[in-house]
């Protein structure tokens, strides 16, 4: 059996906004996710990681590329068409739970509708299969009978991921699954996602801004910037080695406590120029607006992904043969 769960290849999703004008959210995206795999996605606000994500699952008609999943592939052709399979496979949880749940219904009608959709258990099974579900991400029985309004944060977004976990999914995108919470219990979200992980033998994609949260979930990550990424790497290869310019930005960004945590931070890489305009992305490189290492060639070419070491690719002039590494 292959290890590659979710492959996407030369993903583009371009909107437009005006006249010949586009927005490239994202911009070809190569990025391949292994079975049991927790992928970090991260980047800045804007960089298309949502996008990525609402592509995937079919909510936006792909404007090139292909995204392969357990067999099955998509492209443009296949507009927003999902097999059956896919949709019982793929699940996605939003970052605000309060406006992915209907709070008109309560947690029963919530869950019972992808059972019943796709045939999971027999009708009379339905209400066993909630309360095992519940079960599953430690909420008491009596919920299901509540609706989303008088329950709190934190517990939404557990009937969400209740939600995804109906149809014993293989691979969920998490799209900032706790930004939206109250830290206090972030964690005790993220604890029961990396539980899930390990007991219904998941494969996730993991959207965040918070790099801590990253390190503790992912043991891959992937950095955006402008539609593209940059580099995707192994998470402690990443954090102890990052190449390219911009993770290191984001790395030495990291606020720490400790002189012993500074020390391993990397070498300051101070932000230079601004953030360009996701509808007039730069020629050549999308960094070299805000990069202190670049030179003419990354004002004219746009560089290509480069495997460094195994798993670790780099998409940055600096790491081209021929050029001084960084
Ligand atoms: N439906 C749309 N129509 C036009 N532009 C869009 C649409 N959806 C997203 N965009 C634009 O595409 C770019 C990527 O947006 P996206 O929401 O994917 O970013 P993100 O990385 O998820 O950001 P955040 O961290 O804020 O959630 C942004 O410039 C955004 O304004
Ligand atoms: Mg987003």
């Amino acid at each position: 059996m292959s290890q590659e769960l979710l492959k996407l290849r030369e993903l583009k999703q371009y909107f437009p906004v005006g006249k010949d004008k586009f927005v490239r959210a994202v911009d070809g995206v190569d990025l391949t996710i292994n079975r049991g795999d927790v992928m970090g996605l991260v980047g800045e606000s804007g960089s298309g990681k949502s996008t990525i994500a609402y592509t995937v699952m079919g909510m936006y008609r792909m404007t090139g590329g292909k995204i392969e999943f357990g067999g099955e592939s998509f492209t443009r052709e296949s507009r927003l068409h999902r097999s059956m399979q896919f949709r019982r496979d793929v699940q996605i949880v939003f970052q605000d739970p309060g406006s992915s749940l209907n709070p008109y219904q309560d947690v029963r009608s919530i869950l019972s509708l992808p059972l019943k959709v796709h045939r999971v258990v027999p009708p009379n099974r339905i209400d066993d299969k909630i309360l095992e579900i519940l079960r599953m991400v430690e909420l008491p029985p009596e919920f299901m009978y509540k609706s989303p309004n008088s329950i709190g944060g934190g517990e939404k977004q557990l009937v969400s991921i209740a939600r995804a976990l109906c149809c014993s999914p293989r691979f969920i995108i998490l799209d900032e699954p706790t930004s939206s919470l109250d830290v206090s219990i972030q964690a005790k979200i993220i604890n029961m996602l990396i539980k899930l992980h390990k007991e219904q033998k998941l494969t996730y994609m993991f959207i965040t801004h918070d790099m801590g949260v990253m390190r503790n979930v992912s043991n891959r990550v992937a950095i955006m910037y402008l539609g593209k990424i940059c580099e995707i790497a192994p998470t402690e290869t990443f954090y102890a080695k990052p190449l390219h310019p911009y993770t290191q930005m984001l790395l030495s960004a990291i606020p720490v406590v400790s002189d012993e945590d500074e020390a391993l931070k990397p070498r300051k890489v101070e932000c230079v120029g601004e953030i360009p305009s996701p509808v007039n992305i730069p020629a050549g490189c999308s960094f070299n607006t805000r990069c202190p290492f670049k030179t003419d060639r990354c004002m004219r070419d746009d560089p290509r992904m480069k495997e460094i070491e195994p798993g670790h690719v780099v998409r940055c002039h600096l790491f081209d043969e021929g050029h001084g590494k960084a």
